[in-house]
C-alpha cells in the first residue's frame, strides 16, 4: 500500500519511521511544507532527537521511507493519508489563548481533496477537538470531484524522550470510525497495518467522537497527576515532609500506581496544557462550567508551582538576585528530548530575567539559538538587550563558572553525575542548588557544603 503522512514533525517522523520499518512491503512517503524539516530528515543530522531515532531510520530511508516536500504528488498516490500537523492554541479571535487552531488541519483537508484523483483513507493523528472529523468530511467532500473519503481517528499517545520505544510497543492503539461497511473496512486497513506488530488485543476500536476525545482526556489525567502531586510537594515543603517519600507510598496502592507521580517545577510540552485548554474550551461550550472550572484548576496548579519555584529562590538568597549569575542546567521540558515546547525552564528563566539575574544555561541537546529565540518570544527582550543578560554554556561546568546557584530545571541524567567539588570550587559562595526535578544527590551536596532546595523536601 502507499501511504502519505502530512507532517514531519515529532509525532509523524518517528511513527512513520517506525510503521515502515515494521511494514517492508508497504510504502510510506512523509511530506511537510517546511522544506528545511524535510531536508534536515533527509540528512545525518535529523530534526527530532528520540533515543534510536537514528537507527530506524537508516534501516528503511529510501527503501520503502521517503522526506519529501512534493505534497499533492504524494497525496494523488496514496491511499492512506495520515495528518499530523500541529494544532496550536489559538493566538488570534474567539478563543484566543484556549482554543484549537484548527487551520492547518483544514489546510490539509482542502490540500488533500484537490490533489486525489480517487479513493482515499484519511487518519487523522493530530489531537483535536471533538467532532472535528465530522468538519473535515465536510470539506473534504465538499471540495473533493465526488471521491470517496473515509475517515478515521487515529490519535498517537507516544510521549517524546521514548517515542520508539512507546511507538514498538504501544498500550494499545486506538481506532474510531463511522460503522457503516465503508468505514469499518477502511478501519481494518489500518487494524492490517498495526497488527504487523502489536498484538490485536491491544487495538481498541471506538466510535469517532469517543476517540477523539480519549487523547484529550488521557493527557488530562496524566497532567492532573502531575499537578497533583506537586500541590503536596508545597505542603510538604512546608510541613517536613518529603514528597518522594510520599510519592513512594502511595504510589505502592496499586490503583494508583508508581508512575506519574515525580514532583517537578510544573509540567510543559506541546500536548498536555494545549488538550487541558481544548477540554476546558469544550466544557464551556456546552455550558460546564463546573467541569471546566474543575480542569482548568490543573492548569493553574502548574504556572503556580513555576512561580512558587522562583520565590523559593529569591527568598533564599537573600531577597535579591539582580546581577548575580544563575547556572541553568536544562531547557527542553523533559529529559531526552530536543523540545522546548511549553517547557517550564523557559518560564522559569523568564521570571528570573525578571528579577535582573544574569542567565548561564547549558541544555545538551537545545541549540543556543533555540534557546534565546524562546527566550526572546517569552520576555519580549530585543536580541541583543537579551544578550546582555542571558549566555548559553557549552557545558554545565562552563555554566557553572563563577555562579552564585546551580539550578537543575531538566532531569538530564548527565546532571547527577557532575564532579560536584570541582563545580563547587568554582561557584560562589554560599553555594546555592535549586534542584526542580529531585534529580541531584542531596546528602552529597549537603555534605561537599551546597545549600540545597529540593521540590517538596
Ligand atoms: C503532533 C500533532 O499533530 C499535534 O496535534 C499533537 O497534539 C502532537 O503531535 P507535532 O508532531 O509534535 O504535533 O508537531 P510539529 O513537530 O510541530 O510537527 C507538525 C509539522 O507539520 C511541522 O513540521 C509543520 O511544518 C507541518 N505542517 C504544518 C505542514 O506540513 N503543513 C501545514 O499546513 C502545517
Ligand atoms: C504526553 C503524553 O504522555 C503522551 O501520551 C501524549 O501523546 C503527548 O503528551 P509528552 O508531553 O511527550 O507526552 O511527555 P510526558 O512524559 O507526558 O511529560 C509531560 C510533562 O510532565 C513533562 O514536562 C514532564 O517533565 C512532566 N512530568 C511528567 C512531571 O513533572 N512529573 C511526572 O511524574 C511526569
Amino acid at each position: 500500500m502507499e501511504i502519505c503522512c502530512i507532517g514531519a514533525g515529532y509525532v509523524g517522523g518517528p511513527t512513520m519511521a517506525v510503521m515502515a520499518g515494521k511494514c517492508p512491503d508497504h510504502n510510506v512517503t512523509v511530506v511537510d511544507t517546511n522544506a528545511a524539516r524535510i531536508a534536515a530528515w533527509n540528512s545525518s543530522t535529523l530534526p527530532v532527537y528520540e533515543t534510536g531515532l537514528d537507527d530506524v531510520i537508516a534501516a528503511c530511508r529510501d527503501r520503502n521511507l521517503h522526506f519529501s516536500v512534493d505534497i499533492d504528488e504524494a497525496i494523488a498516490r496514496a491511499e492512506m493519508i495520515f495528518v499530523s500537523v500541529n494544532t496550536p492554541t489559538k493566538s488570534y479571535g474567539i478563543g484566543a489563548g484556549r482554543a484549537a487552531d484548527l487551520k492547518f488541519v483544514e489546510l490539509s483537508a482542502r490540500r488533500i481533496a484537490a490533489a486525489a484523483k480517487g479513493p482515499k483513507i484519511i487518519v487523522e493523528k493530530s489531537t483535536l477537538p471533538v467532532r472535528t472529523a465530522q468538519s473535515l468530511k465536510r470539506v473534504l467532500h465538499a471540495n473533493g470531484d465526488g471521491h470517496a473519503f473515509q475517515i478515521l481517528s487515529n490519535p498517537e499517545f507516544l510521549a517524546e524522550g521514548t517515542a520508539i520505544r512507546d511507538l514498538l510497543r504501544p498500550d494499545r492503539v486506538l481506532i474510531g470510525s463511522d460503522d457503516n461497511p465503508d468505514a469499518v473496512a477502511a478501519r481494518q486497513k489500518l487494524i492490517d497495518v498495526y497488527t504487523r506488530w502489536v498484538p490485536l488485543n491491544r487495538i481498541l476500536t471506538t466510535n469517532v467522537w469517543s476517540s477523539e476525545l480519549s487523547k484529550l482526556v488521557n493527557n488530562a489525567f496524566l497532567a492532573q497527576r502531575v499537578s497533583s502531586i506537586n500541590a503536596i510537594s508545597a505542603l510538604c515543603e512546608a510541613t517536613g515532609a518529603d514528597v518522594d517519600q510520599v510519592a513512594s507510598a502511595i504510589g505502592r496502592d496499586t490503583r494508583i500506581g508508581p508512575r506519574f507521580l515525580k514532583a517537578s517545577i510544573g509540567f510543559g510540552g506541546s500536548c498536555f496544557q494545549k488538550d487541558i485548554l481544548n477540554l476546558v474550551y469544550i466544557c464551556e461550550y456546552y455550558g460546564l462550567s463546573e467541569a471546566a472550572a474543575y480542569w482548568n484548576g490543573v492548569l493553574e496548579m502548574n504556572d503556580w508551582q513555576k512561580r512558587r519555584f522562583v520565590r523559593r529562590m529569591i527568598t533564599a538568597m537573600f531577597n535579591t538576585l539582580s546581577g548575580k549569575r544563575i547556572a541553568i542546567l536544562g531547557f527542553s521540558f523533559k529529559k531526552d528530548t530536543n523540545d522546548t515546547r511549553e517547557s517550564p525552564a523557559a518560564y522559569v528563566c523568564r521570571d528570573l530575567i525578571d528579577e535582573q539575574a544574569q542567565l548561564a544555561i547549558y541544555d545538551p541537546k537545545v541549540p543556543a539559538a533555540a534557546i534565546m529565540a524562546d527566550l526572546e518570544r517569552l520576555t519580549g527582550l530585543s536580541h541583543q538587550d537579551l544578550g546582555g543578560r542571558v549566555v548559553c554554556e557549552r557545558d554545565a561546568y562552563a555554566a557553572l563558572h563563577q555562579a552564585h546557584a546551580l539550578v537543575v530545571l531538566t532531569e538530564w541524567d548527565e546532571f547527577g553525575d557532575l564532579d560536584f567539588e570541582r563545580v563547587l570550587d568554582s561557584m560562589r559562595r554560599p553555594a546555592f542548588a535549586f534542584d526542580g526535578r529531585n534529580t541531584l544527590p542531596h546528602d552529597t551536596l549537603r555534605q561537599l557544603g551546597f545549600e540545597v532546595y529540593a521540590v517538596g523536601k
